[in-house]
């Protein structure tokens, strides 16, 4: 029931539905003229909505830089390549068109040219930013909630890194959300998407404060996904299926869910995060393993809080049948919940650890010491 003391604001402007693309030239010319359009490596060309949003970019009269390349689970250097590119073309406004990594990638290049300081400075925290370029942003991937949240995550081998930068200056300016560009997600990546919204949900739900309404819409959230998650997995054309989908996904991170908290949790996604990095995991995949080993480790501590959250989603209030289902849920999707199943044995066990430890993960609310993440990674093996 207690609402914490909270600052609710989100300043970006959601366009969605079928053919919100249409007005973007309009809505990108009044941030300037000089665009730089960033991409991933192959699906927005394959599946012309690069053309479409270029066509759209070309009619309203702008000038076009593209940087493309951007891969998932997303590197600083590629982010340090786009930043060199945006200065020489005195770029002052970028389009992103993808799913989180180059919407994520898109919001440090913009922070990066705007403040003339390098990208991974920002990412550990060292630099405050004072500015950033506009960003509009094209979603073809309904997970993150990167699309109208302040948030991004970034690789970084040299340091051994995968990391999360927050700041009000990340929020995208306008962010289009048209169901029809995520029809060609394939399967397993729709199912990640839906994994990693519920986790994000769970994420809120798990933080400090307790706020009736928002535990309530929290719920209703991940229901909705489960929903008609399974249903998208066998239709995935079906663009109202993508739609719902979509709105649960931005609903779930674009602040709605942390009103009347302090904070959310996270330690989950820390955890997921170093298993990118160890082994290029998609993340939703990393979150439906580290979950149902992080409830087996809180369910002595804090039972009722999952009773309450098994009771709304499952109408039980037994922890091990909560978790059991919640576990079934995202195994029926056909994402992983043990790390075997995504080809990595038990004699990666130390090197997990180890990594985990060495960044010391831990949650905001519920924290994590090195016993708990050895006794996580044993639940995640077996
Ligand atoms: O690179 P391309 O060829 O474009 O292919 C991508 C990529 O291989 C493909 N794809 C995207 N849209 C498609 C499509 N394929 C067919 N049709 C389409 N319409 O999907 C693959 C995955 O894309 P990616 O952008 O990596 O996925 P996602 O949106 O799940 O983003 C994941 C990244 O976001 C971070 C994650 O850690 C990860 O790095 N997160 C960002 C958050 C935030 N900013 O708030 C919160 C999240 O918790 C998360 O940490
Ligand atoms: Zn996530």
């Amino acid at each position: 029931m207690t609402i914490e003391n909270f600052i609710a604001y989100n300043p970006t402007r959601l366009h969605f539905g079928k053919g919100v693309t249409d007005t973007i030239g309009k809505t990108v010319k009044q941030y300037g003229n000089n665009v730089l359009l960033v991409y991933g490596k192959g699906s927005a060309k394959k599946y012309g909505y690069y053309e479409k949003v270029l066509g759209q970019l070309a009619k309203a009269g702008l000038n076009i830089r593209e940087y493309h390349g951007i891969k998932p689970n997303p590197v600083v250097d590629d982010v340090r390549k786009a930043v060199a590119l945006g200065k020489a073309n005195n770029i002052d406004v970028l389009v992103a068109l993808g799913g989180g990594s180059v919407i994520d990638s898109s919001k440090i290049i913009g922070l990066s040219i705007a403040n003339n300081i390098d990208p991974w400075e920002f990412m550990t925290w060292r630099a405050e930013p004072e500015k950033s370029i506009p960003l509009v942003t094209v979603l073809t991937l309904a997970a993150t909630g990167t699309e109208m949240n302040a948030a991004a995550v970034l690789q970084n081998h040299e340091t051994g890194h995968k990391l999360g930068f927050v700041n009000p200056l990340l929020f995208p300016k306008d962010s289009f959300l048209d169901p029809s560009f995520t029809v060609t997600v394939p399967k397993d990546y729709t199912a990640y998407g839906i994994v990693d919204l519920i986790a994000h949900a769970l994420e809120a739900f798990f933080g400090c404060g307790e706020p009736s309404i928002i535990d309530r819409i929290t719920i209703a959230i991940i229901k909705d996904a489960m929903e008609w998650g399974p249903q998208l997995l066998n239709d995935l054309q079906n663009v109202d299926l993508r739609a719902n989908i979509m709105l649960d996904a931005t609903l779930a991170l674009n602040g709605f869910t942390s009103y009347g908290k302090k904070n959310g949790d996270w330690g989950v996604h820390g955890l997921g995060h170093e298993l990118s990095f160890l082994y290029d995991l998609p993340h939703g995949a990393t979150l439906s393993i580290v979950y149902p080993a992080w409830l087996r480790l809180q369910k002595t501590r804090i039972p009722q809080r999952i009773q309450k959250l098994g009771e709304g989603l499952f109408g039980t209030t037994d922890l091990e049948e909560i978790i059991q289902k919640l576990e079934a849920f995202f195994s029926s999707l056909g994402s992983p919940i043990r790390i075997a199943e995504t080809g990595i044995d038990t004699s990666k066990k130390k090197e997990i650890l180890k990594q985990m430890n060495k960044n010391e993960v831990s949650g905001m609310h519920h924290a994590l010491n090195n016993e708990d993440r050895a006794r996580l990674v044993e639940m995640m093996m077996s």
